[in-house]
């Protein structure tokens, strides 16, 4: 495992808070990284509460574990993909739990080293998988997938206007030799549309790697998937929070959340999401694109 910078963990006092936690509490954090929100919620649920800890990523489980060193039976954390919760809670013996939160998307320790492949900024292998142990890296989507499908991606995940013109120079540029790493994918969209990106405030590889990330990961699907089920877990009046970081994941979060009111399954709590204090966002601006959801169950 490398050493990297701790993940610093966004809208605490606001998410923490809205799960209304209780000692002796059995509580799921199903994206526990670097255990940030997960030491404030122990502190909340001990004695006697159990932490259960989903990550895809076994280098964030290691940093969580040895930063919250708690023994199994308060802290049991689980490599995994949390749309396999359900797998996870009946194997550790939890029938039911009292609050779960899910912080999707990246950690700063995931963007910031160059070898995960997640980042146009530091030249790396063309990777982006969470977990490192799941067959498809961005290379093999980069490199082998069908025109049509490679345009869907980035339009689609990306919601990149340009898709066509990317895609383009991609087939082109893997016509001559494999495009191997981040800062050659990112060469080539900037010549591609770089000259429209020239006033606008994101880099040009933005989207395209937004939507990368996202196909690798199953990003959407898992957070469909693991939505229907953790309300089957939930016990009454239990609280689910959802942290997202781009407007597709928030979409879906307030669509599920919106078909589960509607079924009686539960009510919305946060009618509009919650976004990050002004004081945050200087001290941390990763937290500028987050938008929090919470969900009550019946
Ligand atoms: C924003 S970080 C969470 C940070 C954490 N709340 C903290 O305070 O340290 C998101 C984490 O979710 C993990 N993750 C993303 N999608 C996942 C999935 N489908 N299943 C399990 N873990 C996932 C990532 O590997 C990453 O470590």
């Amino acid at each position: 495992m490398k050493n990297c910078l701790l993940h610093k963990p966004v809208m605490v006092d606001e998410a923490v808070g809205r799960l209304c936690l209780k000692k002796g509490y059995k509580v799921l954090d199903a994206t526990i990284g670097h255990g940030g929100h997960a030491g404030f919620i122990l502190k909340k649920i001990q004695p006697n509460g159990i932490l259960i800890g989903i990550d895809r990523d076994k280098d964030a489980l290691e940093i969580a574990g040895k930063r919250l060193n708690k023994p199994d039976k308060i802290c049991k954390l689980a490599h995994a993909n949390f749309k396999d919760l359900d797998k996870v809670l009946k194997d550790r013996g939890i029938e039911k739990i009292d609050a779960a939160l899910f912080d999707i998307g990246i950690s700063s320790c995931q963007i910031g080293d160059a070898d995960r492949g997640f980042s146009f900024e530091r030249d790396g292998p063309l990777d982006m998988r969470m977990d490192q142990s799941s067959p498809l890296r961005a290379y093999d989507i980069v490199n082998k997938y069908n025109r049509i499908d490679l345009e869907e991606i980035i339009r689609d995940f990306g919601e990149e206007r340009y898709f066509r013109r990317i895609t383009g120079f991609i087939l082109e540029g893997r016509r001559k030799k494999p495009i191997g790493s981040t800062g050659e994918l990112a060469e080539l969209i900037e010549k591609a549309v770089g000259k429209w990106y020239k006033f606008q405030k994101i880099h040009p590889a933005t989207r395209t790697f937004q939507a990368l990330r996202i196909a690798v990961n199953g990003e959407l699907d898992n957070i469909k998937i693991a939505l229907g089920k953790v309300l089957d877990f939930l016990n009454s009046n239990a609280r689910v929070c959802v942290i997202s970081f781009h407007s597709l994941e928030d979409r879906i979060v307030k669509l599920r959340f919106k078909e589960f009111e509607s079924e009686g399954r539960g009510r919305v709590v946060t009618k509009k999401p919650l976004t990050a204090t002004a004081d945050e966002i200087r001290e941390n601006p990763r937290s500028r694109s987050a938008k929090l959801r919470v969900f009550e169950k019946y």
